[in-house]
């Protein structure tokens, strides 16, 4: 068996000191496509800031290839090869769809290997390379997410997570979102996303981590939780 690319322990992060998760442990393999499942306030986004070095453990540890990152910050988390793209894209507005790109990459020195990424990622998201010269205000909601998505990987991560791409989109357009973080991860990236759309998230993944009030409460196979009585009358109205 291969080494987790992540591995997070017994992990106690909060706000203030005062922790609104509690003793959490999970891991990821590489090349996984693993979610975190939980309604609103459960605590995901504070486990994804935590993992990333925005916030930092009040307990347990926090493992990267090995390396223990529970101290680090989130540029070196970023160098260490973890990307994030947090909840609400976090664009700028003013800046272009071009720009906003070459940001992503702002750990890179090389402006030929920037160029390079670029063109690979409007590539695979040609409705940005319509747009490379408008500012993202005037993208769609949905133009905007794929942006964040994009941008998110100009680093060439070997994680990438992603913070609840799907929140405000409509229906056709998370379908959409699901099929791109599939094909990213087919082509060899490993993600670790965390959703409120259960059912769509655990459609895509591998394995998949129930979240409630800041604990594990289930945890297996996304089938396995698919199928899970539990999970299907708490978070699929069934
Ligand atoms: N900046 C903050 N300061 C204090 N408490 C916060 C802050 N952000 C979130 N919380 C609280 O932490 C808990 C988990 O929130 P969060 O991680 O954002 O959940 P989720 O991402 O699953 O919706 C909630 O009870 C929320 O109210
Ligand atoms: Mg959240």
């Amino acid at each position: 068996m291969a080494d987790p690319i992540l591995k997070v322990t017994d992990l106690f992060t909060g706000y203030d000191g005062i922790p609104v998760v509690f003793g959490i442990s999970l891991e990821v393999m590489p090349g996984e496509l693993v979610a975190i499942v939980g309604a609103n306030g459960a605590g995901k986004t504070t486990i994804m800031r935590t993992i990333c070095g925005l916030a930092h453990p009040l307990k347990g540890k926090i493992l990267f290839e090995g390396t223990d990152i529970s101290q680090h910050a989130a540029h070196q988390t970023l160098k260490l090869g973890i990307s994030y793209v947090p909840e609400g894209r976090r664009i700028f507005a003013k800046l272009s769809v071009e720009k906003n790109l070459a940001l992503g990459a702002y750990t890179e020195n090389s402006k030929a290997e920037i160029h390079r990424r670029l063109e690979e990622l409007l590539e695979i998201f040609p409705v940005l390379r319509a747009r490379a010269k408008q500012t993202a205000e005037t993208l769609s909601g949905g133009e905007q997410q794929m942006l964040a998505i994009a941008r998110g990987l100009m680093s060439r991560p070997k994680l990438f997570m992603l913070d609840e791409m799907s929140l405000g989109l409509m229906p056709s357009m998370v379908e959409k979102m699901m099929e791109t973080i599939t094909a990213i991860n087919h082509a060899g990236t490993t993600v670790l996303l965390v959703e409120q759309m259960v059912q769509e998230a655990l459609e895509i993944a591998h394995r998949g981590y129930v979240i409630q009030t800041g604990k594990i409460v289930q945890f297996g196979t996304a089938r396995e939780l698919l199928d899970s009585e539990e999970v299907r009358k708490a978070y699929m109205g069934m």
